[in-house]
């Protein structure tokens, strides 16, 4: 087997199919085809044909917010998921104009945290800021 990784916009049915394989609901169409318009950074990891992981980035050039990480249960543990976050962190930087400071932020899912800080991450709360908040609205 070997796993390939492509600067790629995951098609909608895709995206939906990734997250339910890890057991995550889904957004409503709107949002999801939305999101998936206005995000610049993609990593796609395929097996063949076949997507076996997927993340991208919410941006605004100054703060990233990686999202959606996500690799099917039958290939965890085989380092893609690494592979994917690094590729993001590196188009990231590429991208960036010489002196700029790059804030690369994410909600971990719970228990994952270590898996992030395996990639050079932090955990908040720090010496310099408190724990990450947010608001969650339904409609
Ligand atoms: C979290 C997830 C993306 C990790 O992907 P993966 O391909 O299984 O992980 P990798 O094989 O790349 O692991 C890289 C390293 O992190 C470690 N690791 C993986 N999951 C971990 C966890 N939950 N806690 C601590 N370390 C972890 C691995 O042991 C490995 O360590 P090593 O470099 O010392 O060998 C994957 O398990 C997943 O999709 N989970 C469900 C969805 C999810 O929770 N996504 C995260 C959203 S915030």
């Amino acid at each position: 087997m070997e796993i390939r990784y492509y600067e790629e916009k995951p098609d909608i049915e895709t995206y939906y199919e990734l997250r339910t394989s890890v057991g995550w609901d889904n957004f409503c169409i709107e949002q999801a085809q939305k999101a998936l318009d206005k995000r610049d950074f993609f990593i796609l990891a395929k097996d063949g044909e076949k997507a076996v992981g997927m993340g991208s980035v919410v941006d605004d050039g100054m703060y990233f917010t990686i999202v959606d990480v996500t690799v099917r249960p039958e290939y965890q543990g085989m380092n893609i998921g690494a592979n994917i976050v690094n590729r993001l962190v590196e188009l990231i930087e590429k991208a960036a104009p010489k002196g700029a400071r790059l804030s690369i932020q994410l909600i971990a899912a719970k228990g994952k945290e270590g898996f992030y800080i395996k990639q050079g991450f932090g955990a908040l709360p720090d010496e310099n800021c408190g724990p990450a908040l947010r608001k969650l609205i339904y409609t």
